[in-house]
């Protein structure tokens, strides 16, 4: 069983003098893996312990080669953008430290968990990952016999990335194998052949792409395709292919969808998909644009640019909002010289008409010439012009009425 106390430091003096260990992010088999802490650098990375002792305190060479062969694997699969990314390897007589880049989201398994199940457009992108990780491990000439959603990790940008390369082989195309390696839900109808009949041919490659069929269901439904309580029954189904898009869980999900799935769960391997034909899988080909939205990389200067022409923007389109706010009847009608666009245009006919400003006076107000009712006084002046007939002076000004009609005054002011 995987240890968790920590490895004694005079065991351990490289790994302890470079890293400060923390709490425990997942458990395996023989391993632990912990959060923990470059100290030059304060950055954050996740190391896997590895205790290569067994209950009575013997050493395993076994589990130190398939650790090696785990270490050989990941060192020729680096770089790639859905694969863990080794970092270190120390190792003592009983214990082989990795150190990875950290993943902060933890499992596939337990984002499943958390939101149940997955649209399409989510699982596209997901599978789409993991196939171009899994196409590039074949390209390589290796299988993962591993995958399942608890070996892979998700970034804090929900970006997968496969790990767990404990049960992987380089393959020679031509050579099969029969052990059987992995986890029970996602082991292929030919690996589990062979544990019944010594005369099966064998498996190679293909059995990754059953896996995928296994997940990819699994995040569109929820739920496994050939899981029963007992195992037995689960194995048989598996060997058979049977299973089903049982209702509801299925009515909204797409036929290319259910298309590809039935092409990762074909029973016989040489029928299967393989990665590069499932990523050429109508499935794939549709909305493109959802994907390139999805792994756009984050450009803080541009996003920046993008804010700052966005205020700007706004800010303009409020401005010519305010200048030019819709002018209604009734504010026109009541008050004109109150707007300022009519204001500048009365002004405007105004200074053309006399050829100065009509303020003369101190108590004098421009506006009172735009009044729609006229003034006591000022009807009062011109009932005497009317019935004089000629213009009368007032405070300095020689007032001559044009019309008189209802509320409307259009009055001339003259200077005297
Ligand atoms: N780089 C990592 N970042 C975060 N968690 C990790 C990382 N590597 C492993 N884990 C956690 O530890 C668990 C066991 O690691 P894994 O490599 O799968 O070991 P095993 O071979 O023993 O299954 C994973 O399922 C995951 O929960
Ligand atoms: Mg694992």
């Amino acid at each position: 069983m995987a240890q968790t106390e920590l490895p004694d430091v005079n065991t351990a003096r490289e790994f302890y003098s470079k890293y400060e260990p923390k709490e425990i992010l997942g458990r395996g088999v023989s391993s632990c893996v912990r959060r923990c802490i470059h100290k030059k650098t304060q950055r954050e990375y996740a190391v896997k312990i590895i205790d290569l002792t067994d209950d009575n305190n013997r050493i395993s060479e076994e589990l130190r080669n398939v650790t090696h062969n785990e270490i050989n694997i990941l060192r020729e699969v680096s770089g790639h953008a859905h694969i863990i990314e080794l970092v270190d390897v120390f190792e003592t007589s009983t214990f082989i430290f990795l150190i990875f880049e950290l993943l902060k989201k933890g499992e596939l398994f337990d984002y499943l968990t958390e939101v149940v199940k997955f649209g399409e457009k989510q699982t596209r992108s997901m599978m789409r990952s993991l196939l171009e990780a899994v196409l590039y491990l074949h390209s390589q000439n290796i299988i993962h016999r591993d995958l399942k959603p608890e070996n892979i990790l998700l970034d804090e940008n929900l970006q997968i990335h496969l790990s767990d390369f404990g049960f992987s082989t380089k393959f020679d195309e031509g050579h099969y194998y029969s052990e059987l390696y992995g986890t029970p839900g996602y082991m292929s109808p030919e690996m589990l052949k062979c544990t019944v009949d010594e005369n099966h041919p064998g498996y190679s490659k293909e059995i990754d792409m059953w896996a995928c069929g296994v997940i990819m269901y699994t995040l569109l439904a929820g739920a496994p395709p050939f899981w029963h309580r007992r195992q037995m029954i689960m194995l048989r189904r598996i060997m058979e292919g049977q299973y089903s898009f049982p209702s509801p869980d299925w009515d909204d999900i797409s036929n290319s969808a259910k298309d590809l799935v039935s092409r990762f769960l074909t029973v016989d391997p040489k029928l299967r998909v393989t990665a590069e034909g499932a990523l050429a899988h109508p499935f794939f080909q549709q909305v493109e644009d959802t994907y390139r939205y999805f792994v756009k990389p984050f450009h803080a200067r541009r996003k920046f640019r993008v804010a700052v022409y966005t205020v700007i923007a706004s800010l303009r389109m409020f401005l010519q909002m305010q200048k030019h706010r819709p002018l209604r009847f009734v504010i026109a009608a009541g008050d004109p010289y109150g707007v300022k666009c009519l204001r500048k245009i009365i002004d405007a006919s105004a200074f053309r008409v006399y050829g100065h400003w009509v303020k003369k006076a101190a108590d004098q107000n421009r506006a009172t010439l735009f009044e729609n009712s006229s003034r006591a006084d000022q009807k009062r002046l011109l009932d005497l012009e009317e019935a004089a007939g000629s213009t009368v002076v007032n405070n300095g000004l020689m007032i001559s009425p044009i019309s008189s009609t209802g509320n409307s005054l259009f009055a001339q002011t003259v200077t005297s």
